[in-house]
C-alpha cells in the first residue's frame, strides 16, 4: 500500500502543495515533514507574487523565494513559480508615474519586461514551470479589464509569454485561472491559448486552479475542460486544489450548511467543529475528483493543493476573514483525514 501521495500517483502526475513563508523558512517543522514526505512538487502561495518579491521600483525581496527554491532543489521537487502577471497582489506603483497618473503602454511594457527578466531570470534552470499570466479572463470568457489590458491592450498576454520565454527558455509556461470548468470561461481560455499559438507563441500548459465546492462544479464540466485544453496540445494541471466546506456568499465555490448543526453565520463557522456528515461529503468529493484525475492521467501533469493542512489554508480568511474551514487532506493537528485515505485509494 502506498505511504504517500507522491508515491501513490508516481506513474500518473506530480502531487504538490502551495507553501507559505513559515514553511519554507523552517518555522513550521511539522508541516515541513509532511511536505517532504507527501509531495514531489511545490508552489509558492504568495512569496513570488509581485508585491512580495518586488514591492517597490528598485527593491526586490528575494530571500523567501530563494528559501523556497532551495527547499525544492534539496528535495528534488518540480518547482513552480506563481505568478508573473496578475491584477491582484501587484503594487499600485507598477501602473502609475510619480504623480500617480497612469503610465504609457511603453513604460508598462518595460516594467513588465524588467520584472520578468529579473525574477524568472534569477531562477532560470531552477523554477521548472511559471504561471506566466494569472486570471486574465472574466467568467463569461471575455478579457478582464485589468490595468494590464487597459494600458497595454491585448498584446500584454503575448508580451508576458515572450518575456518569460526570453528569461528562461527551458521553463514551462502556463496560463492559469479559476472557474475554467464554466463553459463560457473554458471557451475564453481556449480562444486565448489559440490566439497565442497563432502568433507563434508556445504555451506549455493551462492551469485549472481547482477551488471547488462540495457539490459544484460537476465532474462533467471539469472533464470537458480537461479535454478541451488537452486538445490544444498543451499540458493540463490542477494548480490550486481545495474544497470549501463552508458557504460562499459569492457563489464561486462552497457548500450548503448542514442545518442540523450549529452554524454561526457571522463568523462562518460550525461552532462544534466539522460535523461527521460534512466530513463524509468532503471525503466522497475528494474521491470522485481523484478518480477523474486518474482517468485522465495521460493529460494531467500535476495536481497541487493550495496549502498543506486545514490550519494554513487561505479559506480560513476568504471570502470571510477569521472563519474555520476544513478544505485540505490534513487536519489542524497535521493528521491525515479520511479524505487523504480516499485519495490514496483512487490511485
Ligand atoms: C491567495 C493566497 O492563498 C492568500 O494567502 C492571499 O492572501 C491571496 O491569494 N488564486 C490564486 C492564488 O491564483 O494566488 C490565490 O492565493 C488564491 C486564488
Amino acid at each position: 500500500a502506498p505511504v504517500s501521495l507522491k508515491q501513490a500517483f508516481k506513474d500518473d502526475f506530480y502531487v504538490g502543495a502551495a507553501l507559505n513563508g513559515r514553511q519554507v523558512s523552517g518555522n513550521d517543522a511539522k508541516a515541513l515533514n509532511l511536505i517532504q514526505e507527501q509531495f514531489n512538487t511545490i508552489s509558492p502561495e504568495n512569496l513570488l507574487k509581485w508585491e512580495s518579491v518586488h514591492p517597490q521600483p528598485d527593491v526586490y525581496n528575494f530571500e523567501p523565494a530563494d528559501n523556497y527554491v532551495t527547499l525544492g532543489e534539496q528535495e528534488d521537487m518540480f518547482i513552480v513559480g506563481h505568478t508573473l502577471v496578475w491584477h491582484n497582489q501587484t503594487p499600485k506603483w507598477v501602473f502609475e508615474d510619480e504623480q500617480g497618473k497612469p503610465v504609457s503602454k511603453e513604460v508598462l511594457l518595460k516594467r513588465m519586461e524588467d520584472h520578468i527578466n529579473t525574477v524568472a531570470g534569477r531562477y532560470k534552470g531552477k523554477i521548472d514551470s511559471w504561471d506566466v499570466v494569472n486570471e486574465a479572463l472574466n467568467d463569461d470568457g471575455t478579457l478582464r479589464q485589468s490595468k494590464w489590458l487597459q494600458i497595454i491592450g491585448e498584446e500584454y498576454l503575448q508580451k508576458a509569454f515572450e518575456f518569460a520565454r526570453q528569461a528562461d527558455p527551458e521553463a514551462e509556461l502556463y496560463y492559469n485561472d479559476y472557474n475554467l470548468w464554466k463553459p463560457e470561461k473554458r471557451a475564453g481560455a481556449v480562444r486565448l491559448v489559440r490566439s497565442l499559438q497563432e502568433k507563434g507563441i508556445k504555451v506549455d500548459g493551462v492551469g485549472m486552479q481547482g477551488h471547488y465546492g462540495l457539490e459544484s462544479p460537476s465532474l462533467e464540466d471539469i472533464e470537458a475542460s480537461i479535454k478541451a485544453f488537452s486538445d490544444l496540445g498543451v499540458k493540463v494541471s490542477f494548480s490550486e486544489v481545495d474544497i470549501d466546506v463552508l458557504p460562499n456568499p459569492s457563489g464561486r465555490a462552497g457548500a450548503d450548511i448542514d442545518a442540523t448543526f450549529d452554524f454561526d453565520e457571522k463568523y462562518n463557522v460550525y461552532t462544534t467543529g466539522l460535523p461527521d456528515s460534512v466530513q463524509q461529503q468532503l471525503t466522497a468529493r475528494y474521491a470522485e475528483l481523484f478518480d477523474l484525475f486518474k482517468k485522465h492521467s495521460d493529460k494531467i501533469d500535476r495536481v497541487t493543493f493550495w496549502g498543506v493542512t486545514d490550519n494554513d489554508s487561505w479559506l480560513n480568511n476568504w471570502p470571510i476573514k477569521g472563519r474555520t474551514s476544513y478544505p485540505m487532506l490534513f487536519d489542524r493537528e497535521y493528521q491525515p483525514k479520511p479524505a487523504y485515505e480516499a485519495v490514496l485509494k483512487a490511485a
